[in-house]
């Protein structure tokens, strides 16, 4: 598959943590911290009860906002549960589906998953699904496997016309809010590489490479470029490091230069033989 440019996204999600004020402060620092770049695309998802005050600090800006989950009906006697049609007129544009921490603490199963991608692509919404393997799996060599399943359950019968509105998120458990264990860039790009194949075989080689793929686990300032310059690393979805507006804001800068270096590489006359 030939090499494509394809814009970096870096999303930030904010699990269970801030409050009101926080969410507040953190909001304003990314976006006049962003300036009027365009190179790197930015998401902040922030848990629901926030997502309002944040759509309106975010308003008019190049930060778009996400959610981090939603349930797959329109509405219905579903207690404590949100909807795709009210996150859209909260101002989201996308949404996280699949994370680690829903499929493995709160037992969610690739066919829920599937559910909830379905329904929130059919109903306008972006959607960053999850994958990632468990360290038993990966240490047993079943990552391929698992990545295969949970892509081809995850986004079995998702019409070819929503595919551009759809990323995928490489998590490896074993390297979420992991400071011991965090993939390598080696790691990350063959997973990646393992990811783009699988779609591709799904969905056909163009819309594979179309597709934004993000690294997610344990990124920061200090891992961010090496991870950013990997073949096939699309941008990340970071956790811890998103709830610091100057770690956070220098992990979108590392985006920004991996973005400017890989225009130039692809700009440089591409040499058709070996040079003797
Ligand atoms: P950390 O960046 O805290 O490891 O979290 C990653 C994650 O789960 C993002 O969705």
């Amino acid at each position: 598959m030939s090499p494509a440019i394809r814009q970096k996204f870096v999303v930030g999600n904010w699990k269970m943590y801030t409050n009101a004020a926080d969410a507040r402060r953190l909001a304003k620092a990314v976006v006049d911290g962003m300036g009027a770049q365009e190179r790197v695309s930015v998401t902040l998802c922030p848990p629901f009860p926030y997502l309002a005050l944040v759509g309106e600090i975010l308003e008019g800006s190049r930060v778009a906002l996400g959610a981090q989950n939603l349930y797959p009906e329109k509405e219905g006697p579903f207690t404590g549960e949100v909807s795709p049609t009210m996150l859209l007129e909260l101002g989201c544009k996308y949404v996280i589906l699949g994370h680690s921490e829903r499929r493995h603490k709160l037992g969610e199963s690739d066919a829920f998953v599937n559910q909830k991608v379905r329904v929130a692509l059919a109903a306008g919404l972006d959607v960053i699904l999850c994958v990632g393997e468990t360290l038993e799996q990966r240490n047993a060599n079943q990552t391929e496997a698992l990545l295969d399943r949970q892509l081809t359950c995850g986004l079995a019968d998702v019409p070819a016309d929503t595919l551009t509105r759809l990323s995928i998120a490489y998590e490896p458990v074993w390297a979420i809010g992991n400071l011991e264990h965090h993939a390598t860039p080696q790691q990350a790009e063959e997973a990646h590489t393992v990811i783009r194949r699988r779609f591709a075989q799904m969905f056909g080689k163009k819309s594979a490479q179309a597709l934004a793929i993000q690294y997610g686990g344990s990124v920061k300032p200090d891992n961010a470029a090496a991870l950013f310059c990997r073949h096939g690393v699309d941008g990340a979805l970071i956790g811890g490091a998103s709830l610091i507006a100057d770690q956070f804001l220098a992990i979108v800068r590392a985006g920004i230069n991996a973005s400017q270096t890989e225009e130039k590489s692809s700009s440089m006359p591409q040499l058709t033989k070996p040079v003797a």
